[in-house]
């Protein structure tokens, strides 16, 4: 069955007054994704809807990025195939999809994952223009708590990161992704602007083939929350995994997550899949994950957060 998943995130959403516009913004998202499912192709949905989550500013991918401990963009952004192909953009700045240079990279190269420079001057050699991210919002956001960790005596770094996202939960301002099933194939894609005062060079789980995004015969995965949990779990390979030993993609989803609780406590992850056969399945140990999906049996899509 033809089936369309998109997150917005994982976290808390302290500001509740929200949540309608990023139910919105998902809703925007699958409806973007499943347009070009309905023209066939698992690939330009996943693309597409991680391009409508980046270039909606609410998001903490592209425009409206979260900013470096020394107030830069840097962006990752990954997507991967059920024929294992994969493309990645870890660090990149100054352009407006990352999604799309991650897709180039897996089109146009030998190569799975480009870094910093090496992934901004790619960029610039397919024809991605140079392009601002940085939103108002993100800066004044940027300004507030790096005061107030400072202040706090919170941080000369991230020893403590899971601690400190406990404390200040906007920390945690995840991450997009989307996963399609056309029929055929089964992609997953993921995108994000990482962890609000990231140390400069800092790379999360979403450009890590297994860690925050993974797709293959069996289904494919995007998630979202402290990267650093997912790297070290290798997350969404694990919930794939789990597809493949029999798992539905609900209950594979609800098992990837319980390890991350085991090993790391609530409020860090979320995942969202789907299996070869188009059947969904999402799961978090945090308070919100926005997310909308839909399928050939429904006639609008599900939104939630
Ligand atoms: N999950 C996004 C990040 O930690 O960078």
């Amino acid at each position: 069955m033809v089936a369309i998943i998109v997150h917005g995130g994982a976290g808390t959403i302290r500001d509740e007054s929200r949540i309608p516009k990023i139910k919105k913004g998902v809703g925007e998202a699958v409806l973007a994704g499943w347009r070009e499912l309905k023209r066939g192709s698992a690939l330009d949905a996943v693309e597409e809807a991680v391009k409508a989550l980046e270039d909606n500013p609410l998001f903490n991918a592209g425009t409206g990025s979260v900013l470096t401990v020394d107030g830069k963009v840097e962006m990752d952004a990954a997507i991967m195939r059920s024929n294992l192909e994969a493309g990645a953009v870890a660090g990149i700045w100054g352009v407006k999809n990352p999604i799309s240079v991650a897709r180039k990279v897996m089109e146009k190269t030998d190569h799975v994952l480009l870094g910093g420079e090496g992934a901004v001057k790619f960029a610039r050699l397919m024809g991605f223009n140079d392009y601002n991210p940085t939103t108002e919002e993100r800066i004044d956001q940027w300004k507030k708590l790096r005061e107030k960790l400072l202040n706090d005596g919170q941080i000369p770094h991230w020893k403590k990161i899971s601690e400190l996202i406990r404390e200040y939960p906007e920390v945690l301002r995840s991450t997009v992704g989307a996963v399609a099933f056309d029929g055929g194939e089964v992609v997953a894609g993921t995108s994000t602007g990482g962890v609000f005062l990231k140390m400069f060079g800092r790379i999360g789980d979403t450009p890590i083939i297994g860690g925050g995004t993974y797709a293959n015969e069996f289904a494919g995965a995007s998630c979202t929350g402290l990267g650093e949990v997912m790297i070290k779990l290798v997350l969404a390979k694990s919930a794939v995994d789990f597809v493949r030993f029999g798992l539905t993609a609900q209950k594979a989803s609800e098992a990837a997550i319980s390890i991350a609780t085991e090993h790391f406590g609530s409020d860090n992850a979320g995942v969202i899949m789907i299996d070869a056969r188009g059947n969904i399945g999402f799961a978090k140990n945090t308070k919100h994950m926005s997310v909308a999906y839909l399928n050939e049996e429904m006639k609008e899509p599900y939104i939630g957060v």
